[in-house]
């Protein structure tokens, strides 16, 4: 048996899979709420992961009767970007600024301003944005010195896990790509831009490939959990990375759409291409020597999760989406912009802010759902173009995550995308990528693209119908010039 184990955003999974990658047992334990002390702020307790991950394995390994000998390997992804800092003991700091934490556009700007941004780009080919690592690092030492002087770590989510797993500092190079402190093209720390900014190097992991053994599980840990004691953890990865590999996106053509908390396009690549506008993120794959391609919504599944637990409390998702699918294509000319957290992928704008547009008198509840469902879409549309311009074709694309569960979604994205949506047997996203990666990093396979062959397989397959094709091509046209129109407004909300 194989565990791979995903420090998400709501909770942390732990999922056992046999050597054929087939599903044996999944467990899944909450995680608090996200702490949102102001607009666009969200912070999380690392420690908070640390107890859902441990009630996440001795769940599984009950769940699956399986012992704790039987392990072989272990597999880690988590939520990217998180800042988790440690002191001399290694203790916690203060909780993390989360992956969509925008609090920092003026550390954002300090580091244009002072690395310059054409290095930036030369340095870990990508701009730094508010979501990253670094700036949140600088909003620390801006506004709390007490709190930086005691940083002698700093980790991402899923490597503070593994921290407390093995008791080593390390992580792996897909997730280290989102810090702004790596050189994706190199695979490896950029130091020049820890230099730059007088941060000090030594605060840094190891990094590794995403299949390569870090560390081992430490007796105490063994004892805890029922785990046993030197199973060896791999690297791992960043839960886009790792999803990925669990949709078997480990080669040309194939492209997934994964609809969590956030939504994200991605596609592999084998030689590092950048969009020069930094619209959509070129990191380091799970797998050695690839890179990949990724454009990002920031509230995808959180639109419709907003809206769950603002108007429609206690409503299941599938009661949701069964009421969308009575209202029309294009929902009676009304448009979600689903930037509630500020947006990645076009606009790389932390000030954007969602909302219904078109909304009359005659509007329905069906209506504000089925907008949303489509508003998502349309951004994940947005994504799929810029990638295609990047020169990566695209044949169909691999849809994954709690979005794509609903048949009525995947038709919708299948019509906005006009292209095949394909679902997979196995739909246990980056819990199962970080435990396939964990089957290669055990010499079980000889390389994660041997796994994924293996493991993965298409079921279902959803074409788009050419008349709603057609009618969605016009309305994403219409949802496009939505932004531009409200970009001057957002300022000046911002500035209230
Ligand atoms: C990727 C990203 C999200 C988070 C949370 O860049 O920010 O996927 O990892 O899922």
């Amino acid at each position: 048996m194989w565990l791979g184990i995903d420090i998400g955003t709501g909770g942390s999974r732990a999922l056992l899979v046999d050597e054929r990658g087939g599903v044996r047992a999944g467990f899944t334990a909450p995680h608090e709420e996200m702490y949102m002390q102001r607009p666009l702020w969200a912070e999380q307790r690392p420690e908070n992961w640390w107890d859902a991950a441990v009630i996440a394995i001795r769940g599984v390994l009950a769940r699956g009767r399986v012992e704790g000998s039987q392990v072989r390997g272990i597999g880690l992804s988590g939520q990217m970007h998180g800042l988790v800092i440690l002191d001399d003991a290694g203790s916690v700091i203060r909780p993390s600024l989360i992956w969509c934490d925008q609090r920092s556009q003026r550390q954002v700007d300090f580091v244009n301003a002072k690395v310059g941004r054409e290095n930036v780009l030369r340095y870990t080919a990508n701009p730094v944005l508010t979501g990253f690592t670094l700036p949140k690092l600088l909003w620390v030492r801006d506004h709390e010195p007490q709190n930086f002087e005691r940083v002698r770590r700093m980790l991402l989510p899923k490597d503070y896990v593994r921290f407390r797993l093995t008791g080593e500092f390390a992580s792996e190079v897909s997730d280290a790509s989102g810090t702004a402190v790596f050189d994706v093209v190199n695979r490896r720390w950029s130091f020049e831009m820890m230099d730059a900014l007088s941060l000090d190097r030594s605060i840094l992991p190891s990094c590794h490939e995403s299949s390569e053994i870090t560390g081992r599980i430490s007796p105490q840990v063994a004892a805890l959990t029922g785990l046993a004691a030197g199973t060896p953890v791999v690297g791992g990865g960043g839960d886009q990375a790792a999803s990925a590999v669990g949709n078997g996106i480990v080669e040309r053509g194939i492209v997934s759409c994964t609809l969590g908390t956030s939504g994200v396009v991605f596609a592999h690549m084998e030689k590092v291409a950048y969009d020069p506008a930094g619209r959509v993120h070129t990191f380091c794959h799970a797998v050695r020597d690839r890179w990949h391609v990724m454009g990002v919504t920031q509230g995808a599944g959180l639109s419709l999760q907003w809206f769950r637990n603002q108007l429609a409390p206690g409503v299941e998702y599938d009661a949701l989406t069964a009421e969308a699918a009575q209202s029309p294509a294009g929902a009676q000319g009304l448009f979600w912009l689903p930037y509630l957290m500020g947006e990645r992928t076009p606009h790389l704008d932390a000030t954007a802010r969602g909302g219904w547009i078109g909304l009359t008198n005659s509007h329905k509840r069906a209506d504000l759902i089925r907008a949303i469902i489509e508003g998502v879409s349309y951004s994940q549309r947005d994504c799929l173009d810029i990638i295609e311009s990047l020169g990566v074709a695209v044949h169909s694309v691999r849809a994954s995550g709690g979005g794509a569960q609903s048949p009525f979604w995947r038709q919708l994205l299948a019509d906005i995308f006009a292209k095949r949506v394909v679902t997979l047997e196995t739909q246990e996203g980056s819990a199962y990528g970080a435990a396939l990666l964990a089957l290669a990093g055990t010499g079980e396979y000889a390389s994660v693209p041997e796994v994924c062959r293996a493991a993965v397989r298409e079921t279902e397959s959803v074409a788009p119908r050419p008349e709603e094709s057609a009618f969605y091509q016009k309305a994403h046209h219409v949802y496009q010039a939505l932004y531009p129109a409200l970009k001057p407004v957002y300022s000046q909300i911002a500035a209230l």
